[in-house]
């Protein structure tokens, strides 16, 4: 039967990779061969209870089986045939990790091959891929692109945010994928982290709100879904990173040249509950079934080593029953000369998944010795495995291994483009606006457009896009804020494009270099993610500030648009500009930003950080600023955002 099973598979197989849409064979066709157990099978009956599938399925694995379900392999490592051998759980794609061909089809080709070799095991166990899908299934070409939460912080919007998680499930499944390892719902306390924008943003309520909303949009299943019989939820959402990771000390990292990321948290046990537990609180009460353990400490001890905060916090306290994910390799930082003792402490702090990511068969079995050893109980052990599978079974994965492929028909769909565009236009916050420089009239007879930020689909989505790191230039579908600013204008309008700031070359009938009626300087970090964008000075560079003086020789008004994955200090600089717009990291659709400065829309968002003045000033945020006030308060409060017609108060002259 199972060679017959195995053919058929191999048979849908090939023919979905000729396209034809074919649904790969259930596991009910699976007959698992019994071990000494001889009572009747349940866990492949999809009309059981989930938690009796469970415990049937669980009392007829082996250890081996059971470690392999905890053993989480990224897709570079993984041998051919290793899966079905080791009995591995999971899968995953690090930042970056797609296929040569990188196609919503070679993509679910690819996870398919290897749930094939998961079905193959003796008792057919579905394996469950994971990706980072943190805005927009990013690591896929030509995937629709959101904001990043920074931007979503500043929407404020959870109705939109819970429109993006689902879109964003829709966009993995298409690819194969059922897990995303988001939403970050790090409540950030130091804008110099790197991964500030990957924040929601700095205050408890905003985080918590748009956390859940997220993980809402990624695991409601709502109606006409394509789901399997007994299915609770559509894909499988991450908060992440457990517990704290925004609020390390600068200069506590230990890991290469970071100084916040995977750093040291030191707040007392009551901030730890105020300010940070919040959000997973309410995710947990939303029927969040992963969470992801951080990479960075409490009080100097690894979060991944928390018994505490891990078990009894999370699972006993707030009733978490999913299962913990390590992050990458993060078991292995407990003891950094100990690997044993890192394994052992770890998986009996209470993480049930570990990201191994590279050396498997060392882990598999350093967790059979532990456990022959009995350093590793294998209560624990059964434990872990248990929340495993109830995600899976609460997945469908048991009935529909692979999703169903029409939905690769979303890829930026016109449904997506039109909610990604959206998301853009709420997020702008309008920071200065002297004279009513916008809206802009779309008749202005000669706009001058400065920056490689403003012709650069990579600067304008940044990280965890293409590249783990970000990828510079346009090898995405989407629109630019130039060709936004194109489509937006009058026939009448002359639109010209430097991303050097020189416009020497343009000029009127009498050969004399135009001067612009406005020039929009966009002014981008270069992408970043992690640690490696962790940064004490976030002021501009000298070559931003000269090409914001160069515009203003050749322009009567300067509008400038940030592109950041943070509030930069714009202090000084904030007179060389009538207008500045804070655009964050807005993704793929940035015509969204052209929306709201010719008017069609209006200006709505407000900082979900609160704005330095100075980098000396940092950390600043709102737990920290409630009393400051003059020179030591922020240059833009938690919550700032000007509207139309309103103008930038006079916070420079700051007595
Ligand atoms: C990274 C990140 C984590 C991510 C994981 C897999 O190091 O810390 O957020 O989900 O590895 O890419």
């Amino acid at each position: 039967m199972r060679k017959l099973f195995s053919f058929l598979f191999l048979v849908s197989l090939i023919l979905s990779a000729c396209g034809a849409s074919t649904s790969t064979p259930v596991a009910e066709e699976i007959t698992p061969v019994a071990t000494e157990d001889t009572s009747p099978i349940l866990y492949t009956d999809s009309s059981q209870p989930i938690e009796v599938r469970v415990e049937d399925l669980l009392k007829r694995m082996t250890l081996e089986e059971k470690i392999g379900q905890m053993t989480q392999v990224e897709k570079g490592s993984i041998q051919p045939g290793d899966i079905t051998t080791y009995a591995i759980g999971s899968i995953l794609s690090g930042g970056g990790g797609s296929p040569a061909k990188n196609t919503p089809q070679e993509w679910y080709t690819m996870v398919e091959g290897y749930q094939e070799e998961a079905l193959a095991t003796r008792l057919g166990i579905p394996l469950i891929y994971g990706v980072d899908a943190v805005h927009g299934h990013g690591n896929m070409q030509n995937a629709t692109i959101f904001p990043h939460n920074i931007a979503l912080g500043a929407t404020n919007n959870p109705e939109l945010v819970k429109a993006i998680g689902r879109a964003t499930a829709e966009e993995i499944l298409a690819s194969g994928i059922p897990w995303n390892f988001a939403p970050v719902i790090a409540v950030v306390q130091d804008v110099r982290w790197g991964r500030t924008y990957e924040g929601f943003g700095e205050e408890t309520a905003l985080v918590t709100s748009l956390g859940t909303a997220y993980l809402e949009g990624m695991q409601t299943i709502q109606d006409g879904d394509v789901t399997s019989p007994g299915q609770t939820i559509f894909t499988l959402a991450t908060p992440k990173h457990f517990l704290g990771d925004g609020a390390t000390l600068w200069d506590s990292s230990n890991t290469e040249d970071y100084k916040l990321d995977q750093g040291n948290m030191q707040v007392p046990e009551e901030a730890l509950r105020e300010l940070y537990l919040p959000p997973y609180e309410s995710a947990v009460d939303a029927g969040a079934l992963n969470i992801m353990a951080s990479f960075s400490s409490w009080k100097g001890t690894k979060m991944h080593a928390q018994e505490y905060l891990l078990t009894d916090v999370l699972k006993n306290e707030l009733g978490f029953n999913g299962f913990i994910v390590s992050d990458w390799q993060a078991m292995d930082q407990i003891y950094p000369d100990d690997y044993y003792a890192s394994i052992v402490t770890s998986v009996n702090a209470g993480v049930d998944m570990n990201m191994v990511p590279y050396d498997y068969v060392t882990f598999i079995e350093t967790m059979k010795t532990a456990v022959d050893n009995g350093d590793i109980p294998e209560e624990r052990i059964d434990d872990a495995v248990r929340r495993i599978l109830r995600v899976k079974f609460s997945l469908g994965l048991f009935e529909r291994p692979m999703p169903d492929v029409s939905l690769q028909k979303t890829v930026r769909s016109q449904e997506h483009l039109d909610l990604a565009r959206q998301a853009v236009r709420e997020s702008l916050v309008l920071l200065k606006n002297e004279n009513d420089a916008l809206p802009l009239s779309k008749e202005t007879p000669v706009i001058f457009v400065a920056g490689q930020g403003a012709n650069d689909l990579g600067l304008q989505s940044g990280g965890w896009t293409l590249e783990w790191q970000g990828k510079v230039g346009n090898q995405n579908e989407g629109t630019t804020i130039l060709s936004g600013i194109r489509a937006a204008v009058s026939e009448t309008s002359r639109v010209e494009f430097n991303s050097d700031g020189d416009f020497t070359e343009f000029t009127d009938e009498a050969g004399i270099p135009l001067i612009a009626d406005v020039t929009f300087v966009v002014l981008a970090e270069k992408p970043y993610a992690e640690g490696v964008g962790d940064a004490a000075n976030i002021s501009l560079s000298n070559s931003e500030v000269k090409l914001l003086n160069d515009a203003r020789q050749q322009s009567k008004t300067v509008v400038v648009i940030l592109l950041s994955g943070r509030p930069r200090v714009i202090t000084d600089e904030l007179p060389l500009a009538e207008a500045w717009v804070a655009a964050w990291l807005p993704g793929t659709e940035g015509n969204g930003v052209a929306d709201v400065l010719f008017g069609n829309y209006p200006f709505t968002g407000k900082t979900s950080y609160s704005w330095p003045r100075t980098n000396e000033q940092l950390p600043i945020n709102i737990n920290n600023a409630k009393d400051k006030t003059g020179c030591d308060a922020p240059l833009f409060p938690f919550g700032y955002g000007l509207e139309y017609g309103e103008s930038m108060p006079d916070i420079l002259e700051c007595k």
